[in-house]
């Protein structure tokens, strides 16, 4: 609905909210289009096996991998063995070597989102009542283990991180991606653990942050700062010179000044309806917030990004753009190449700090998927194959 919305006005260049459309990025609505569209036609052949490709015939065989047969709690989670996937021409197979687990894996394991306008979509690709595709992971790091025909942009044995989309397939000792997908190099300085926790969080925020045209000397609120984008979020705005105040449970204290946040608010203590202080820009991570606490936050003429679309959010997010002299924004991010050279350089500068809350090897994939569900954590969860497991200790 919203992207036939999204497309018709787009079409109309009379439509008086078109500015505000474009504001709020309604370019997010035809993502999501393309998005669902990739997802049913990846869905729609199993990952394991793919067309044989020579060169990388020579490492067929079994792999493990974390793998789930219906949506439900976290112990749905278990280790199988498959066959190990095959790149076609275009393909890199990647011997992982680090993958977060995300709240996105949990609300595909459990079939559960906050944003619930996209949930019969979900369904319908990965399955109506039980997963069609069995390996959860989107974001990783590893080594090009085989190339396909075409690909020209990476070699066998680089070190790379990134993402692979809505194709998933990383909670496993190998996987393959697309060589258009966001793959780039591994950042030197980074373990190949911190590096799987990267993508998601950093690229993100960059996005949103972009997005908003955070400058220099603005204040920020940021509300779930602890998490997976939070943490990212804080380091980013920072870097822009940006006065950030970040809320979130008192566990996360410590972690968020650490980051370099000015500020911490424990929302399970402070009210934010009685906050005094006013903000040139909120981003909220926190899909059950509450709009009018949060808009009350703004200054006149204050921005608000949700990494959180619901309906109801984005129609707050045009009446506020429309009726007022605030703006709200709502996105999916695009996580391009560019943002991730750009994370890696960053990294590299040694600008970027990533705090993993636990390495877990595959086998307990269910306990990490626990973990990111629950409130304890502090920093990032990231699975790492049991080859892999070495690295754990190392850190490299
Ligand atoms: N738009 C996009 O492109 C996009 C992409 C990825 C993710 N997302 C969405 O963005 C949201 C954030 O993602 P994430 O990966 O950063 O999630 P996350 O790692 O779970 O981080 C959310 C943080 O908010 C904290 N929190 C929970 N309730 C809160 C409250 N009432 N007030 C303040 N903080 C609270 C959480 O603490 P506890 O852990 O203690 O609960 C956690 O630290 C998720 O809902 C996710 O679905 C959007």
């Amino acid at each position: 609905m919203v992207c036939v919305l999204g497309r018709g006005l787009c079409r109309n260049d009379n439509f008086p909210g078109q500015a505000i459309l474009s504001k709020i990025s309604v370019d997010s609505c035809l993502l999501i289009f393309h998005a669902v569209d990739e997802m049913r036609t990846k869905a729609a052949s199993e990952p394991y096996p793919r067309p044989v490709h020579s060169c990388a015939t020579a490492l067929r065989g079994p792999m493990k991998a974390a793998v789930f047969d219906r949506y439900g709690p976290p112990d749905v989670m278990h280790v199988a063995e498959l066959p190990k996937p095959v790149p076609t021409a275009n393909q890199l197979l990647i011997r992982v070597r680090g993958a977060e687990v995300t709240k996105g894996d949990c609300e595909l394991r459990s079939m559960d989102f906050p944003v619930r306008w996209f949930l019969p979509l979900i369904r319908l690709v990965w399955g109506w009542r039980k997963p069609r595709r069995r390996v959860l992971g989107g974001y990783f790091s590893g080594t090009v283990a085989a190339v396909g025909a075409e690909v020209t942009r990476l070699s066998v044995g680089d070190d790379v991180f990134g993402t692979c989309g809505t194709a998933m397939g990383a909670h496993a000792e190998f996987m393959v991606v697309s060589a258009d997908e966001t793959v780039v190099h591994k950042p030197v300085g980074l373990s190949f653990e911190e590096a799987a926790a990267v993508p998601l969080g950093a690229m993100n925020s960059l996005h949103f942050l972009r997005l908003g045209k955070l400058r220099a000397g603005e204040r920020l609120l940021i509300n779930g700062a602890g998490g997976s984008i939070g943490s990212f979020a804080v380091q980013l705005a920072k870097s822009l010179d940006a006065h950030v105040t970040v809320v979130d449970a008192p566990h996360k204290e410590a972690l968020l000044l650490g980051l370099g946040a000015d500020r911490f608010v424990d929302y399970t203590a402070v009210d934010l309806g009685s906050h005094e202080a006013r903000y040139d820009m909120v981003f909220d991570m926190v899909a059950a917030s509450d709009f009018a606490v949060m808009r009350r936050l703004l200054v006149p003429d204050g921005r608000y990004l949700t990494g959180n679309p619901t309906l109801k959010r984005m129609w707050q997010c045009l009446t506020l753009s429309r009726f007022s002299s605030q703006q709200g924004y709502f996105a999916f991010a695009r996580e391009t190449r560019q943002e991730l050279l750009d994370l890696a350089a960053m990294a590299d500068a040694g600008q970027l700090r990533v705090v993993l809350d636990r390495v877990l090897p595959l086998a307990q994939a269910a306990a990490a998927h626990a973990r990111v569900g629950s409130e304890a954590r502090v920093g990032l969860v990231v699975l790492v194959p049991v080859s892999a497991a070495d690295s754990v200790a190392t850190g490299h």
